[in-house]
């Protein structure tokens, strides 16, 4: 149930994975630490200091064994639902494996449970999350492309009645291309690799205008758009349309993903929307439920943009309404499986969670947001770059029962698969050094599925 490749690993000198292990995620825990450091300044109560010292004291174990390369040890049983699935991976593929040997993607979520560890076995910070006061501040930072999507969308989307029943569908078309790409692009900015991220920085990642999506077009190597515009138009009328997303951050990407899915319900390409976020603090930006109801009643009921005009508030406040509205309604829908926060790739999904492989079969179209969840479906290894999405992705592609999966995702990593060859990407390789990590560039694929 492997792929043909070989999967990337800390110890390889080429890829991404030496400088995240090596560098990246000790940068990363020192600043949840400092953070941990920031709240327990602030506590008055002796029992909660004690306890969140404790905290602080495993995160350093964490940094040490981290630095220090050690063994994978099995995670201590807190209670949670993942446990069982961690300790059987251990032991059956990682046992004596360490932070740099074993698989990058392995290494890399087991660092995130070990951090989420150190608060799940305390008394009263099990739920602390190290990197919520820097999703929020990111998302205050980003009001230029936050208000430009809401002082847009604000306003129910409505055809033009004079137009004919094929300018309509054009119009359609058209919008959903652009919000897609708006939703693809939001992944641009998480917080992982851009911890120092200036305001302008942070504007130019973010702009959404049409010029602006027209020239980004181009950077989306390999681009099945015009198939997903044919696969969510027969949506309607035919399957009751059920969309889920796959999430991946916080803050403006979730803002974006909203904006999309509230399009898709509005215009009557889908019915429900199911979104599946983290059930703990994950590869930091990730969404977990905190971050959900944060975002919607902070755009109904927050101050977090002083500058904003009166008229900008009160668009974000429609559309934080009407989002609040489509849960109410049951039109949207905020899941959490514990399978999504393992170390597992999505090749072993239906193996490991046979029951939301299942629930996914259901949907008429799965969106996997940006690239950890895109380095899942990929088993996160060395596939030549014109491999066809479909065989990277090997059993979330051909198990009886697959649904329609499409992956909407910014290359932040090595693996890049689906491109129309592999000269396409030695080309970028011999002439743009980092393209592989920039972000600049993107993959909007499409895998057909497979009836059950
Ligand atoms: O560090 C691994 C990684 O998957 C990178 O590839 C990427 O920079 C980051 O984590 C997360 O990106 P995303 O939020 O798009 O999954
Ligand atoms: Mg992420």
């Amino acid at each position: 149930n492997n792929p043909p490749w070989p999967a990337y690993r800390g110890y390889h000198e080429y890829s991404f994975a030496h400088a995240t292990m090596g560098v990246r995620l000790p940068t990363i825990l020192g600043k949840a630490i400092e953070d941990t450091i920031r709240t327990l300044n602030e506590q008055s109560s002796e029992e909660k200091i004690i306890d969140l010292v404790q905290c602080i004291e495993r995160m350093d174990v964490l940094m040490t064994d981290l630095s220090g390369n050690a063994k994978l040890r099995p995670i201590i049983d807190d209670g949670e639902a993942d446990v069982a699935l961690w300790n059987k991976e251990i032991a059956k593929y990682f046992q004596g494996k360490d932070f740099m040997n074993a698989p990058w993607l392995f290494a890399e979520a087991y660092k995130y449970r070990r951090l989420h560890e150190a608060f799940s076995v305390s008394k009263f910070w099990t739920d602390y999350d190290v990197f919520y006061r820097q999703k929020c501040d990111t998302f205050s930072r980003s009001s230029d492309a936050v208000f430009e999507l809401s002082m847009r969308f604000a306003e129910p989307f409505a055809q033009n009645n004079k137009l004919s029943e094929a300018e309509k569908l054009e119009a359609e078309r058209h919008m959903f291309l652009e919000l897609t790409q708006v939703c693809l692009w939001g992944n641009s900015t998480d917080l992982s690799l851009l911890i120092n991220m200036t305001e302008d920085q942070i504007k130019s990642l973010q702009s959404t205008g049409g010029d602006h999506l027209a020239a980004t077009e181009k950077n989306i190597l390999g681009n099945h758009l015009g198939q997903l515009w044919e696969t969510v138009r027969d949506l309607r009328g035919k399957t009751g349309g059920r969309i889920d997303f796959v999430l991946d951050n916080a803050g403006f990407e979730l803002y974006c993903d909203c904006v999309y899915a509230d399009f898709l319900i509005q215009s009557g390409l889908a019915n429900q929307v199911r979104f599946h976020g983290k059930r703990f603090a994950w590869f930091v930006s990730d969404v977990t439920k905190k971050d959900w109801e944060w975002l919607l009643n902070t755009m109904v009921y927050g101050h977090l943009f002083p500058k904003a005009t009166e008229q900008e508030r009160e668009s974000l406040r429609r559309l934080g309404e009407r989002w609040k509205n489509y849960e109410r309604e049951g039109k949207w829908v905020y899941e959490q499986h514990p399978f999504w926060c393992t170390g597992y790739t999505f090749w072993d999904l239906h193996n490991e969670a046979p029951d939301l492989f299942l629930h996914l079969s259901r949907s008429d179209l799965v969106f996997f947001k940006g690239d950890l969840n895109h380095r899942k479906l990929t088993y996160d290894c060395a596939a030549p770059a014109s491999t066809p999405f479909d065989v990277a992705i090997g059993p979330m592609a051909s198990a009886a029962g697959a649904p329609k999966v499409c992956s909407l995702r910014t290359i932040k990593s090595d693996v890049v698969v689906g491109l129309e060859s592999d000269e396409l990407a030695e080309k970028l390789d011999n002439e743009e050094e980092g393209w592989k990590i920039s972000g600049k560039y993107a993959v909007v694929l499409l895998s057909e599925g497979r009836p059950g």
